[in-house]
């Protein structure tokens, strides 16, 4: 097994474990907002959560999902994980047409049991499965790309979901990395899912949401800045 303090490998799915990380981060934030009665702050939280998620689905929905069904022989579908995601919509449509601080606080709690339900049972179901999809972190690095990326640029907001996973990666880390770890294990996985051309563009999106501090110590020892590792 990798021990990741000493010896790192790029980590691909990682994009998909480091954003819900950045949901967790958001998720105390929005539960703060409405603490302190800033509904009007609340809701903007709400709004970056929710287009965040977004792209997120569209990594798994469709996406990964089926694959890691194939590979644990059902063990998706075993789960509920596609069925969680309904609720999910369901819940947070009622936090949506709140309209009081009342109303919102009551949905919200609700929304909120049942999203952090959801990602740790994501992560217990998916964390092995994903490490199943190809032997080495290169082969996991194409599987990323071709299953999560490409439906994900087809939904259409990556730049927007890539930028904002690494502001709050680079402001909050996550549960078990500070912020320097947890920016390079999301951008140093995504370089090794990216083509050449991809990660030219990608890289400025990193560099310009994460701290110069962070930036330097990616390029001097992760080369972040060079190419792309997967084929055109
Ligand atoms: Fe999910
Ligand atoms: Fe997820």
């Amino acid at each position: 097994m990798n021990n990741e303090a000493q010896t790192p490998i790029p980590m691909s799915f990682a994009i998909l474990r480091n954003t819900h990380e950045v949901f967790r981060s958001s998720i105390s934030l929005m539960s703060d907002m409405l603490e302190r009665g800033e509904l009007h702050k609340f809701r903007q939280e709400w709004g970056n959560y929710q287009r965040c998620r977004r792209t997120h689905l569209s990594m798994e929905d469709g996406a990964v999902f089926p694959l890691l069904d194939e590979i644990g022989s059902g063990a998706i579908s075993e789960a509920g994980l596609a069925q969680e995601h309904v609720v999910d919509l369901q819940n947070a449509e009622r936090v949506g047409n709140a309209s009081t601080s009342e109303e919102t606080a009551q949905a919200f709690e609700t929304w909120k049991k049942h999203q952090l339900e959801h990602l740790a049972h994501e992560e217990k179901v998916m964390g092995p499965l994903t490490m199943k999809t190809s032997a080495t972190p290169e082969g996991r690095g194409q599987v990323v790309h071709d299953t999560l990326l490409l439906p994900a640029l087809e939904h259409g907001d990556f730049d927007w979901y890539l930028a904002f996973t690494i502001e709050r990666l680079t402001a909050f880390g996550t549960t078990n990395q500070p912020p320097n770890v947890a920016v390079r294990v999301y951008a140093w996985g995504l370089q090794h899912a990216a083509t050449p051309a991809e990660w030219s563009e990608w890289k400025e999106i990193v560099r310009s949401n994460t701290s110069e501090e962070i930036w330097d110590e990616m390029v001097t020892q992760f080369q972040i800045d060079g190419d792309g590792k997967i084929k055109d």
